[in-house]
């Protein structure tokens, strides 16, 4: 349980309730969401059994996984360095907003105390100070767990959050679709127009699956390095990506009618081009509008606890994003774990203060290291573990916690989803994303 916990804790995060809305609202609703989940289930999955087993199997991190499976060649090695530059460069990006999800806590409170010009003040993301305060603050959280050992403390925040997290989007969901305009919200997320699936629709939705489950960057290898020879791998990988799907989905539920709603009161909900308005800040504007039309002391439940909940929810996810680097250099270069973690910690802030005076890099960082990076690396992972490794000795693997694996329908499917369909589904939305083909 312990295990799942902290896995979902990792995989759900700001990517489902950031992310997701905003990337479903750019791209046109349903299909969006079609493809999204098609992802998560058809390359996710695997790719998420494979990582996990891989860090049971060498109890490393992503590179001393990949050295040790890979009899210390180098190019092996790599793939896990390219894990863990994309993951610094992900946390890096995500510190800002994670900043973001704390100073609108205090937005909620300013705005319920009729103090509108301090809410509006705090809540400004485009504020290069503001964002580098709390982006530091972020940091230091994520930084003071990573060393006071994780489990404890994760597993402890995640028992409780997840659920509160679950009722709280449900209510504000039966909320929503009540109002007037959200009707044509739910139609637009829910049925599909396979029209608006073009390359790059599934570029982005392949990159956003891979995001959403922590995959492709060794964080679920990193996990796997502490699960125990009991669990039952393929059954804990499909509660995380079933937990991690559904809080997406609700949470598109959430956003999609409320920006209808929005619409149906006269706010402006699309751009020139007739596509929805979706930038990074999208969930920061519609949802802070939604809490403030419920006014008063109910406004400020809903919305300070909302923001409050997205706040832990990115911090499992920092946590597991820093892990990995700090366990890297544990193991490999035999730093101490405390000045591993301030010293990647802090390295890594300091990209996020470039990022907090130039929010509109995370556009960019998104792109090179969500959309490419992650999937990139899901697509070696694969490919080395199908055909180096082999999926016999991660079934292997497997068979401790899960006696009958050699026998079950698993594993007659697995294998080749991760040598076959998941690479060649990777590589072909790589290149036609890239417009390479
Ligand atoms: N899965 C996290 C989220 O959805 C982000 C993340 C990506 C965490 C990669 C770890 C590794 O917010």
């Amino acid at each position: 349980m312990g295990f799942i916990l902290a896995a979902a804790g990792s995989a759900v995060g700001l990517g489902n309730i950031w992310g997701f809305p905003t990337q479903v609202a750019s791209n046109g609703g349903a299909a969006f969401l079609f493809i999204y989940l098609l992802c998560a289930f058809a390359i996710g999955f695997p790719v998420m059994v494979a990582e996990i087993t891989m860090g049971r199997k060498t109890g490393r991190n992503p590179v001393g996984a990949f050295k040790v499976l890979g009899n210390n060649k180098l190019v092996y090695s790599a793939i896990g360095m390219w894990g863990l530059i994309c993951g610094v460069m992900i946390l890096a990006f995500y510190t800002v907003i994670a900043g973001w999800t704390v100073s609108y806590v205090f937005e909620e409170v300013f705005f319920y105390l009729g103090m509108t010009d301090w809410a509006s003040w705090i809540s400004n993301t485009g504020n290069g100070p503001i964002n580098a305060v709390f982006a530091t603050v972020f940091m230091g959280a994520t930084i003071s767990i990573i060393l006071g050992g994780v489990s404890d403390g994760i597993e402890r925040a995640t028992k409780f959050m997840m659920p509160l997290l679950l009722i709280i989007l449900v209510v504000m969901i039966g909320y929503v679709v009540l109002q007037p305009g959200a009707g044509v919200g739910l139609e637009v997320y829910l049925f599909p127009d396979f029209s608006k699936v073009t390359p790059d629709l599934v570029l982005s939705a392949m990159g956003q699956a891979f995001f959403s489950l922590s995959l492709g960057m060794g964080a679920l290898i990193t996990y796997g390095s502490y699960l125990s020879k009991k669990e039952n791998i393929p059954e804990a990988a499909a509660y995380v990506t079933l937990m991690d799907a559904f809080i997406a989905f609700l949470a598109g539920l959430l956003v999609i009618p409320t920006m209808y709603m929005a619409q149906a009161q006269g706010v402006p909900i699309f751009d020139d081009s007739g596509n929805l308005l979706a930038s990074a800040a999208l969930i920061f504007q519609v949802l802070p509008e939604l809490f403030h039309e419920m006014g008063g002391l109910l406004g400020l439940i809903f919305g300070g606890t909302f923001f409050f909940l997205l706040s832990i929810a990115a911090l499992t996810s920092t946590i597991s994003l820093l892990e990995v680097p700090v366990s890297y250099a544990i193991d490999e270069h035999g730093l101490k774990r405390k000045s591993a973690a301030t010293y990647i910690g802090g390295g890594v802030l300091a990209i996020s203060l470039i990022i907090s005076f130039d929010t509109s890099l995370i556009d960019h960082f998104v792109f090179i290291f969500n959309e490419i990076g992650l999937p990139l690396g899901g697509f070696l992972i694969c490919l080395f573990l199908g055909y180096y490794w082999k999926t016999d000795n991660a079934l292997a693997e497997m068979q401790e916690g899960y006696p009958t694996v050699m026998t079950s329908f698993f594993a007659r499917v697995w294998p080749v989803f991760v040598k076959v369909i998941a690479p060649l589904a990777i590589l072909y939305n790589l290149l036609s994303g890239l417009g390479i083909i």
